[in-house]
C-alpha cells in the first residue's frame, strides 16, 4: 500500500459511486444526518464502516485507544455534544474488540510513557471488576471479558454526561449500546446492556437533572 495506489483506489471508488448515481457526491456535500455515534477503538484492524456496512453520512465516529470515554477528554466531549445537540443522533455505540492492545497493557502493568495515564482508566475499570476478573483462571478468557467490562464502563460513562442526560429525559435518545468486534470472526456482537437500568442503579450518584425536568 502505497500513496500511488490509494490515490487509485479513491478514483475507482468515486467512478463506482458514480456509476450508479451521478449526483453522489452533489448529495453528499448537502450535509449530515447521522443516526449513529460510533465510538470505537483506533486499532487498524477495526474499521468502523466496514464491519457495520455503512455508507458515508450514515455514522459519525470517534476512534482512540481502546474505545474510552473520558470526561475531561475535551475531543470526545466536543463530539458528544455535537452529535447529541446538533446531529441529535439516535444511538451511541460503544464498540470495543478482542485483542485490544490497550486491554492487553491494562492487563500487563508496565512503564509506557506519555501513554500510563491513557490507560489508567483502563487499569481501574480492571479494579472496578476485580472479583470477577479473579475468579477467571484462562488469561484468554480474562482478557476477551475485560474487553466485555470496558465497554459497559464507557457506557456508562457515557450516561454520566450532562448533554446526554439532558436529550435523554427530553426525548427518550440517544439510547446507548454496548458492543464488542471480534477480530477472530469479523463477528459484531451486542453485550445486550440495559443501560438505562443501569442508570436507575447508580441515578443518586451520577443524576444531573433537577427533579421537575425527571421522566
Ligand atoms: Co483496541
Amino acid at each position: 500500500m502505497d500513496f500511488k495506489k490509494i490515490s487509485e483506489k479513491n478514483e475507482k471508488w468515486i467512478a463506482e459511486k458514480l456509476s450508479i448515481d451521478p449526483d453522489y457526491f452533489n448529495k453528499l456535500s448537502q450535509g449530515q444526518a447521522p443516526e449513529f455515534l460510533y465510538i470505537g477503538c483506533s486499532d487498524s484492524r477495526v474499521t468502523a464502516e466496514d464491519l457495520m456496512g455503512a455508507n458515508p453520512g450514515e455514522v459519525f465516529i470517534h476512534r482512540n485507544i481502546a474505545n474510552q470515554v473520558i470526561p475531561t477528554d475535551n475531543n470526545i466531549n466536543a463530539v458528544i455534544q455535537y452529535a447529541v445537540e446538533h446531529l441529535k443522533v439516535k444511538h451511541i455505540i460503544i464498540c470495543g474488540h478482542y485483542e485490544c492492545g490497550g486491554v492487553k497493557a491494562a492487563l500487563h502493568p508496565s512503564d509506557m510513557g506519555q501513554l500510563n495515564s491513557w490507560l489508567q482508566t483502563l487499569r481501574d475499570v480492571r479494579r472496578l471488576h476485580k472479583d470477577e476478573l479473579d475468579s477467571i483462571k484462562d488469561e484468554h478468557q480474562l482478557f476477551d471479558r475485560l474487553v466485555e467490562l470496558n465497554v459497559k464502563e464507557q457506557c456508562m460513562n457515557v450516561i454520566k454526561i450532562d448533554h446526554v442526560q439532558r436529550s435523554w429525559y427530553k426525548t427518550g435518545y440517544p439510547q446507548i449500546h454496548g458492543w464488542v468486534f471480534d477480530v477472530r470472526t469479523g463477528k459484531l456482537i451486542d453485550l445486550g446492556l440495559k443501560m438505562e437500568k443501569e442508570f436507575m442503579e447508580i441515578r443518586e450518584i451520577y443524576d444531573l437533572k433537577p427533579l421537575e425536568n425527571k421522566l
